[in-house]
């Protein structure tokens, strides 16, 4: 793709706006392919051009994907309301524009969102066919019961009419309030209203996988990192 030098590197660097790659050209601490390059309105291949901002080089990226782990009070939203959103939560040298969060979580729940501005990806992700696994740690008000892993195996109906897809339930064995439970869809308060169809109450509820990748259990409430490439394929691959 051919891009003007200004709007690639501020695409990539959100620390620099347009103005100051300019002024950064005119000051000779741009380099294209090792030539010092003093137009900001140079057009250059993002495939094969290299590209360093004062001796530090631009990787580019067409697109980013973040792992957050979303705190509660937070809400899965772009716009500013009364509560704070997750794209607030994205440290500066991440931040671009066209960020989202792909798929919701409720305001009281934790864990893992992916924040990106892959379209594509977020579609293939949340589209209900595409049955992208999502595992949710969940803490209950009263003990779970036997049998829980068959009534959420058969698939249940919630609220008289909604046929959810079959879900793997797994009791903890040494904690009977909590337990582990994989969905294969997002449904409008999924989790808490299929407990509620159980007798039981949903009093914690993490997210802690999407796919087959796993939030990392080093990234603290609140914190955000950059999922690789290599690993945002696991986003969608589960079978
Ligand atoms: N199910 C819920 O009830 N809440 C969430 O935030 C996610 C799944």
């Amino acid at each position: 793709m051919l891009i003007r030098i200004d709007k690639f590197i501020s695409s990539q660097r959100s620390d620099l706006s347009r103005s100051m790659v300019k002024e950064l050209c005119k000051k000779g601490k741009i380099t294209v392919n090792g030539e010092i390059c003093k137009k900001s309105d140079f057009k250059i291949d993002t495939d094969d051009t290299e590209v360093y901002v004062d001796g530090e080089k631009i990787l580019y990226r067409k697109y980013i994907y973040i792992m957050l782990n979303k705190p509660q009070g937070v809400v899965c939203s772009t716009r500013d309301g009364a509560s704070p959103t997750v794209l607030s939560l994205v440290p500066p040298h991440l931040f671009r524009k066209g960020l989202f969060p792909a798929g919701r979580l409720d305001k009281d729940t934790e864990g893992f969102v992916l924040i990106t501005d892959d379209g594509d990806l977020a579609h293939k992700m949340l589209a209900p066919k595409s049955h992208v696994p999502k595992k949710y740690a969940v803490a209950l008000e009263k003990p779970w019961e036997k049998d829980y892993f068959l009534r959420f195996k058969e698939g249940m109906v919630i609220d008289g009419n909604e046929k959810c897809l079959p879900a793997e339930f797994a009791g903890d064995e040494n904690n009977l309030n909590q337990c582990t439970l994989i969905l294969h869809e997002g449904k409008f308060h999924q989790v808490k209203r299929m407990f509620q169809i159980l007798g039981n109450k949903v009093v914690y509820l993490k997210r802690i996988s999407i796919g087959n990748l796993s939030l990392n259990e080093n990234l603290a409430l609140g914190e955000c990192m950059e999922i690789l490439h290599k690993d945002v394929e696991k986003l969608l691959t589960f079978k």
